[in-house]
């Protein structure tokens, strides 16, 4: 039985705040029942550049050695059981501003188990032609990578505002915010140990 109310943690990586893929987003969020839900606007965070410590003399270390709003952040993250990632595609790619973001997440991956470990997490992504897929794809490659648990039909994207796909029926945006709660569900009541081999 899953008494505690699920949290979901929501990033626009826009630098609008009401542009397309809040919209987009905020469909997401409207079909999402019985949880909370918070979203972060990147624009509106001090986060700072991955200064690269991994690959340096000194080691990438959680938390973060640089003091900006990732901190508060990763607090959120931390409380948060599912995760949706939304970005504008830029020239085929996700915004500078996701980009940073998901370089900062690096702090994340270094504790121990990482903080993505078994947390659900779903990606967003529009664009006005092409490359929203791309984008997705992008997202999705380096949290599964830190130990996310991404949900069945991960992605939900517009190519010049149709929102994909719509020909077998299916509404994407609606079965995105479904499957992030039913997969949350299942994860919730019997948490894995994802990280140990
Ligand atoms: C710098 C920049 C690059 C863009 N590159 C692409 C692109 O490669 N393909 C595309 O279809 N749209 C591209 N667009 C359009 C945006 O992806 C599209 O308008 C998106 O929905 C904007 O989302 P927003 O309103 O949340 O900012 C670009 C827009 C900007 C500002």
């Amino acid at each position: 039985m899953v008494s505690k109310m699920i949290k979901v943690l929501a990033f626009n990586g826009s630098a609008k705040k009401n542009g397309n893929t809040s919209k987009l987003l905020k469909k997401v969020i409207n079909h999402i029942k019985d949880a909370e839900v918070e979203v972060i606007h990147l624009i509106d965070k001090k986060l700072q550049a991955c200064l690269s410590c991994s690959f340096s003399e000194v080691d990438c270390v959680y938390p973060c050695r640089i003091k900006d709003d990732m901190q508060e952040i990763v607090e959120k993250i931390k409380k948060a059981d599912a995760l949706i990632f939304a970005s504008p595609t830029y020239w085929y790619c996700m915004s500078g501003l996701m980009k940073n973001f998901i370089d900062r997440l690096t702090t994340c991956d270094v504790a121990e188990p990482p903080i993505f470990d078994g947390k659900v997490v779903a990606t967003i992504a529009t664009a006005y032609m092409d490359g929203s897929t791309q984008v997705t794809l992008q997202m999705t490659a380096p949290l599964t990578s830190m130990g996310a648990i991404m949900v069945p039909y991960n992605d939900v994207y517009t190519n010049g505002g149709k929102l994909w796909r719509t020909e077998f029926g299916v509404t994407p945006d609606k079965r995105l915010a479904k499957n992030i709660i039913q997969l949350t569900k299942l994860v919730k009541s019997k948490q894995g140990k994802w990280f140990k081999s």
